[in-house]
């Protein structure tokens, strides 16, 4: 079942989101219906917050950059209770774009090399070391679990330049492909 994506301004997407339970319900369902949500949307991850929930789980699915980058083939993942414990590396700048801001894609800086620690779909814990490209989308999607987005990381003239798009797009003036919230509906 694809749900609606929650757009720019609406304030679920400024929460900070807590670890679910173990015993959080119908979890797989969940799971299942985040992935469908994102292929619908032709987006390579999405997290928690972007479906309308307070939860600290993302998925990520980059087989759609395996073309450009073979090490991205067969990565699918879901990472639950996700805590990024050292970031490091040189920082690298690339273009970034996100389901809940239609149409805005932007250079952003990061790290190219992460530390994280999280639980699979099975609730198997994991400890784990990821770079380039893995490590920019896990801390894009990461980053919404704490109520930041990536325009966030954008200052100066940049910022002015796409300001009156985030102000259409948080006014509910905006055309999506794919099933949306808007923050004032
Ligand atoms: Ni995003």
């Amino acid at each position: 079942m694809t749900l609606p994506v929650y757009l720019y301004g609406h304030p679920v997407l400024r929460k900070i989101t807590k670890d679910i339970p173990l015993d959080y319900p119908n979890l797989g369902a969940l799971l299942e219906n985040m992935f469908e949500t994102m292929y619908k949307a032709d987006g390579i991850g999405i997290a928690a917050p972007q479906v309308g929930l307070e939860d600290r789980i993302l998925v990520i699915d980059l087989s759609p950059c395996k073309e450009s980058d073979p090490a991205c083939d067969g990565f699918k993942k879901a990472f639950i209770n996700a805590h990024i414990i050292e970031r490091d590396g040189e920082e690298e700048i690339m273009e970034e774009g996100c389901l809940s801001i239609p149409n805005i894609h932007e250079k952003v800086p990061r790290p190219n090399r992460i530390r994280i620690q999280y639980l699979d779909e099975n609730l198997q814990p994991h400890d784990e070391i990821y770079e380039g490209y893995k490590a920019r989308v896990i801390q894009h999607e990461y980053d919404h679990l704490d109520g930041i987005l990536f325009v966030d990381h954008i200052t100066g003239m940049r910022k002015q330049l796409i300001r009156s798009k985030l102000n259409k797009i948080r006014d509910g003036n905006v055309t999506c492909s794919y099933k949306v919230k808007r923050s004032n509906k």
